[in-house]
């Protein structure tokens, strides 16, 4: 796949008081759309780095957190879940900050086998439910609506109102953006459907009112920062226009995934030899 496009750069969001989203995305130039891939740091008294990006971005991504904390002041590493667009510089962040503690889960572990390569000693076990305190506030641990493993936790500030939903509340971006207000809205919307569809095909088994449940558990919650890997910021007005979109993500019409023609497509288009 050629990379000739530039990426774009975009420096970390402060998007609360010492809360920052640092940004990745991928499929800029390469695919119709691109796919936000943020973490977080949450500058507490003891020091939270949420999630640990694409180990392809490993340079940009230990720049950009260490432009926020010093690497001995990392206290706290929290993985929201096992998938490698989440851990995929989990390692080398931990071996680069020798004080933090890394929070992961049991099933997390074991999930991950030899490739988490981090000693026991230094790790927490924290579930759905849980609470963190990090010195000058608690964190709690929240399940989102929407997850794609079953290790999934999301985690609240309440300090901040700044909310971490992982995979929820994602959606894809026509071009690279820092904030849904940059997206059309239309396409925004549909887009956190879809998003939700195709990471969570079960949500089209669930019982709706059951469902709705653990969207009103995070209303309740009263976010007033949204953010998780795979969207831009929401904050202000677009926090209730995004719950909506979460709730009606079992129910809509989304769009099918592409197929084999589509790759006959692009293979031909690769190789016109074919
Ligand atoms: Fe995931
Ligand atoms: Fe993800």
């Amino acid at each position: 796949m050629s990379h000739s496009h530039p990426k774009t750069r975009f420096e970390p969001t402060r998007i609360a008081p010492e809360t920052f989203l640092v940004h990745d995305h991928h499929g800029e130039g390469t695919a119709p759309v691109s796919v936000a891939l943020n973490t977080m740091v949450i500058r507490a008294a003891e020091p939270v780095v949420v999630d640990t990006g694409m180990m392809e971005n490993r340079e940009q991504y230990l720049a950009d957190v260490f432009s926020l904390v010093e690497p001995d002041d990392v206290a706290w590493v929290y993985i929201s879940h096992d998938d490698v667009d989440h851990t995929g510089n989990l390692n080398a962040l931990m071996s680069l900050c020798p004080n933090a503690t890394l929070v992961i889960n049991w099933f997390m572990h074991e999930r991950m086998g030899a490739s988490l390569d981090v000693p026991m000693h230094r790790w927490r076990w924290m579930q759905d439910g849980d609470t963190l305190d990090v010195g000058d506030r608690t964190l709690h641990l929240v399940r989102p609506p929407v997850f794609d493993s079953p290790t999934t936790r999301g985690l609240y500030d309440p300090t901040t109102g700044v909310y971490w939903g992982s995979d929820s509340f994602a959606s894809p971006m026509a071009t690279p953006a820092r904030h849904v207000s940059e997206l059309d809205q239309r396409d925004w919307v549909g887009g956190i459907h879809t998003f939700a569809r195709y990471v969570s095909p079960w949500l089209e088994l669930v019982d709706d009112a059951r469902f709705q449940r653990t969207v009103d558990r995070i209303e309740a919650l009263r976010p007033r920062v949204l953010v998780g890997c795979h969207t831009p910021v929401i904050d202000g007005p677009f926090v209730a226009p995004a719950l909506i979109a979460a709730r009606q993500a079992p129910t809509a019409t989304v769009p099918a995934q592409p197929d084999q023609s589509v790759l006959d497509a692009l293979q031909a288009a690769l190789d016109p030899a074919a």
